[in-house]
């Protein structure tokens, strides 16, 4: 079987690409290597022992996106990564996310719907917003977005579900990712931001390293039992395996409708100061944290029902926060060392 993983040498699908590897699939990975470092592929071949088919191809070229497809003529799927996801970057140039998020989506559905190869598609928890009640279902009602970058997610949903529609021969899974953390248990791959981290676990693990001197908690009088914001951190193996169940599914008959939509959480909410004590037990280290404002557009607390991916594709989240969080701080010391 020969799958192709857009943005494959990102942060999620790089470790995607890993289980498919393991699992003899055969993978070409596309990146434009925007946000991505190309010695991502050489740690995949480390960890795998195989190496992946490798094209350096930005999404929005659609010349390139064609000849892709006709140097492959037999992928049997697609997992579609590659994307901007920076929240604040994208309030201040929104018009590179319509253009990236949106633009590449477009070019890369053309032929995926005409030669009816099934995609999953990376979509977001943002896409509900400030949810009435917890947990988050599949039927939550989606809010407005607050964000381009959240906006190209409800976007990128509704044109493929449309062209679902259309094409009776096409299928999608939108996978709605809560908050991914963590690194492969290898410590070779895990997440690299570029420049300060704007995510919670990645400034945290720099902060205790010593990168940057405290790490400060976005509000402490919300209205939750400690004051500070909730929210489902699932780690990024656990992610990656529900890539695995998610293609299987859209692969067998099983699937009754042909674009269906899937949380993936792991059904509990930590706030940020568990989410610190946690850290400091299972890793031993101090973090050096203060109260401050709040972070202006955040919401208050988001988790995941996650009844029906458990029903529907078997999957369950098997890993604790302490081991997501150990596994990131493993991944921390290994970039320290690197750099
Ligand atoms: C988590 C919590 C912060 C940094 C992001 C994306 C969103 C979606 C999920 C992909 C919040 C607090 C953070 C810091 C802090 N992903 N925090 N100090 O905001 O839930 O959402 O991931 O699509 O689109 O934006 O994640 O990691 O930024 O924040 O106190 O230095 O940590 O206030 O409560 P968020 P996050």
């Amino acid at each position: 079987m020969k799958i192709l993983v857009t943005g494959g040498l990102g942060y999620i699908g790089s470790h995607v690409s890993v289980l498919l590897l393991e699992k003899g699939v055969d993978v070409v990975l596309v990146d434009n290597l925007d946000n991505a470092r190309i010695e991502v592929l050489e740690q995949i071949e480390r960890i795998t022992g195989k190496r992946p088919s490798f094209e350096q191809v930005d999404l929005k070229d659609q010349s390139r996106v064609e000849a892709l497809f006709e140097t492959y003529p037999d992928l049997e799927g697609c997992i579609h990564f590659a994307a901007h996801k920076a929240v604040g970057e994208s309030i201040e140039q929104p018009l590179l996310y319509y253009e990236n998020n949106i633009g590449g989506l477009v070019n890369i559905l053309k032929p995926l719907t005409r030669q009816g190869i099934p995609l999953i598609f990376s979509s977001s928890c943002t896409v509900y917003g400030q949810a009435r009640e917890l947990p988050i279902t599949e039927e939550t009602p989606l809010q407005p977005s607050t964000s381009p970058y959240g906006f190209t997610k409800q976007m990128g949903e509704q044109i493929i579900q449309d062209s679902c529609k259309a094409n009776p021969n096409f299928k999608s899974i939108l996978l709605r990712y809560f908050n991914p953390i963590g690194a492969h248990p290898s410590a070779q791959i895990g997440e690299y931001p570029q420049g300060v981290p704007q995510n919670l676990v990645p400034f945290l693990t720099q902060t205790v390293i010593g990168k940057r001197p405290l790490l400060n908690v976005f509000g402490s009088n919300y209205d939750t039992p400690d004051g500070t914001c909730i929210r489902d951190y699932i780690h990024v193996m656990d992610l990656a395996q529900a890539h695995i169940e998610s293609l299987n599914y859209l692969l067998s008959s099983k699937q009754n409708s042909s674009c269906e939509i899937f949380n993936v959480g792991t059904g509990r909410g930590a706030s940020v100061l568990e989410l610190i004590q946690e850290f400091e037990r299972a890793t031993g280290e101090k973090v050096p944290y203060e109260l401050s404002a709040p972070r202006a557009g955040d919401t208050v607390a988001a988790f995941a029902d996650v009844t029906k991916i458990e029903k529907q594709l078997g999957w369950k989240a098997q890993f604790s926060l302490q081991e997501a969080l150990k596994s990131a701080w493993d991944w921390e010391q290994q970039i320290h060392v690197l750099s």
